[in-house]
């Protein structure tokens, strides 16, 4: 049994329309559980903000199960093994899990655990470029949309965790890259990693002219990372049998369980005999291992760049994630415990 207390966010309530910082409860001076056979204690040293999380506070159907009010709050986080009753982590390892919650130290089984070598690459990295983040830019590209050197990929929120990595990936694979983001740093930064053509869909007055102007033969694939309109405006300039991979929805965050809305372009799916396929990085878990060394070798010749946009503190938890939320992030969010 340790004296140490741990500090933690709960869900408060389920918000309607965009969480505010009172979506969630700060809870001190937990006491933390003895640790049973198998287990270890992890004290948090980064903790990662990812828009997944808007999907676990609403009761909305989805793809996991949505947190109850009362319960901790869902994340992954990368720490210090402090304790272990463990045979397969003993005290000093990293070790980095998508369960670690929203919570300065947490006692975890081994199972769901994944070493993380901090003499490879920052402990961090094991939150973006080279983890979670990292491996959904490498499938949604390789295995979902299969592109192919020559090709046009479009990538909505590029410059963030998931689209700077699709953008250098695609890049590295002789692609021509277009990154849509909402403002000219951010155009700026993706420039500066490789992407070939920017736009910012928040002042361009025709977003569909716009990528029309710098996509001539028209998008073989879009990386959607967001949805919304700014996937009706790639719809408008599909190549033939152009293909979307739907990685996710941000821009729906406000509506989160309301019913898309949009111009139902589907008729350009036709003519175009196009495909619009929706992916989890998780269907992909049999395949974990050739994404890694794919991303450690392009980190390792140069060819992978990566910002992180790091806060301070356990207390910022729900700051950051509005931040997310409303584009204010420049880079991988995490927080720094
Ligand atoms: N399918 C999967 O397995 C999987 C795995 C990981 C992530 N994802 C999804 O991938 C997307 C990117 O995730 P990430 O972790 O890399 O986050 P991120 O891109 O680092 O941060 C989110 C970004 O989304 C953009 N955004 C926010 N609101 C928007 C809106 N209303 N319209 C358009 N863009 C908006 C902002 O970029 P701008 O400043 O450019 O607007 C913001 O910086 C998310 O939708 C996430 O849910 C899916």
């Amino acid at each position: 049994m340790t004296n140490i207390k741990n500090r933690r966010w709960v869900l408060d309530h389920y918000p309607e329309g965009m969480p505010g910082e009172d979506t969630f409860r700060l809870e001190e001076d937990v006491p933390i559980a003895a640790l049973g056979d198998g287990e270890v204690l992890v004290q948090a040293h980064y903790l990662s903000v990812d828009p997944y999380m808007r999907g676990r506070i609403s009761p909305a159907k989805s793809y996991a199960a949505s947190i109850e009010p009362g319960q901790l709050m869902v994340g992954g986080g990368v720490g210090e093994v402090i304790e272990s009753r463990s045979d397969k982590y003993s005290a000093g390892d990293f070790v980095e899990t998508m369960g670690f919650g929203w919570q300065e130290f947490a006692v975890l089984g081994d199972r769901g655990l994944n070493k993380v070598d901090p003499d490879l690459a920052p402990i961090e990295s094991s939150l973006g470029w080279l983890g979670m983040p990292g491996r959904t830019a490498y499938f949604g590209l390789f295995h979902v949309a299969n592109i192919q050197p020559g090709e046009t990929i479009v990538i909505s929120a590029a410059s963030g965790a998931v689209g700077q990595v699709a953008g250098q990936l695609a890049r590295n694979h002789g692609c021509k890259t277009v990154a849509i983001a909402s403002t000219e740093a951010k155009l700026d930064w993706c420039k500066e990693i490789g992407y070939g053509e920017g736009v910012n869909y928040k002042t361009e007055p025709d977003l569909a002219a716009a990528l029309a102007r710098v996509c001539p033969d028209g998008i073989d694939m879009y990386f959607d990372n967001t949805s919304g309109p700014i996937q009706d405006a790639v719809m408008m300039n599909l190549a033939l049998h152009g293909r979307i991979a739907l990685c996710g929805t941000i821009s729906l965050s406000a509506t989160f369980g309301q019913p898309d809305i949009g111009l139902r372009l589907n008729r350009q799916l036709l003519i175009n005999r196009a495909r619009m396929e929706g992916f989890l990085v998780t269907d992909f878990a049999a395949h974990f291992e050739e994404a890694n060394q794919a991303l450690a070798k392009a980190h390792k010749e140069g060819n992978l760049k990566f910002r992180e946009d790091v806060m301070d503190g356990i207390a910022n938890m729900p700051k950051a994630f509005i931040k997310l939320l409303n584009s204010e992030n420049f880079g991988k969010q995490m927080i720094k415990i």
